[in-house]
């Protein structure tokens, strides 16, 4: 059965995306079978895969408009589930519909027997469909910057996950806190690490991975490749591969 991981942050900006495509092109060349799940209307995943974005993807899957099959596309060993700028308008509709929170779980769980890793990229926002990746995910990672201010946003993410965890998903935790766009030589850069590291609520819960600044990562997506196809000597690929050593060693 599918470990389901939703990759969230309600920042734009955060490295989602990259992190959704890389590790999940990380965990693909281990031989684990890996669905990507596109949640955000700017498609920025979508494009990545080289996939259309005017096309059936996980709106009219999630209102019951298509099935799974006419939705899911193959790239070599990843699959997407796609997304499309129509999804803002399914959102909206998804907002009265009752058990709205449960739509993407609903979906997910009729397939998640062919596949080892479900991961979801989130869109910017704390809405109803990050919260329908909570509620259909085991784990949550979030992705962040070392940067000033990190800490609001992390509150703001544990209280709604302290809320799903409570009222609709009891299975639910945080994987980790993932430092992306890092250099790690800057003094302001540990610094934030290190007082992330002694918060109580987040002792034990940073990754001891770290994605590097690496213009790879920048440059691959916009070439609609993985960073092991574009550059697979790259930083970005070395780090995105221990991140996947990492998860793997944690969830087997
Ligand atoms: N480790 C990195 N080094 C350099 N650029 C990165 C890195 N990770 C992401 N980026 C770039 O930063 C921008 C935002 O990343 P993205 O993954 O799209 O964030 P989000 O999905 O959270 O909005 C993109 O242009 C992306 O290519
Ligand atoms: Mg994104």
């Amino acid at each position: 059965m599918a470990n389901i991981i939703s990759i969230i942050n309600n920042k734009g900006g955060t490295g989602k995306t990259t992190t959704v495509l890389n590790l999940g092109a990380a965990l693909s060349r281990k031989r684990k079978r890996v669905l990507l799940v596109d949640l955000d209307s700017q498609c920025n995943l979508t494009s990545a895969f080289g996939v259309d974005s005017n096309g059936v993807g996980i709106g009219e899957l999630l209102i019951g408009k298509a099935d799974f099959l006419d939705v899911v596309k193959r790239n070599g060993k990843l699959s997407l589930i796609p997304a499309s700028e129509k999804l803002i308008d399914y959102e909206f509709q998804l907002s009265n519909e009752p058990g709205r929170e449960y739509m993407l779980r609903e979906q997910l769980e009729r397939v998640a027997h062919n596949y080892d890793y479900i991961i979801i990229d989130c869109p910017p926002s704390l809405g109803t469909l990050s919260t329908n990746s909570l509620v259909a995910a085991k784990h949550f990672i979030v992705p962040m910057q070392a940067e000033n201010f990190a800490f609001i946003g992390l509150d703001r993410i544990m209280l709604i996950s302290d809320k799903v965890k409570k009222r609709m998903n009891p299975d639910l935790a945080l994987a980790g806190i993932l430092f992306v766009k890092l250099d790690p030589r800057t003094k302001f850069s540990q610094a934030v690490i290190h007082s992330l590291s002694e918060n109580q609520n987040f002792a034990g819960k940073l990754f001891n991975t770290y994605i590097r600044q690496d213009i790879s990562l920048m440059e691959s997506g916009a070439f609609k490749q993985t960073v092991y196809e574009y550059a697979p000597k790259s930083r970005g690929a070395h780090d995105y591969n221990d991140l996947a050593k990492e998860i793997l060693k944690i969830y087997g």
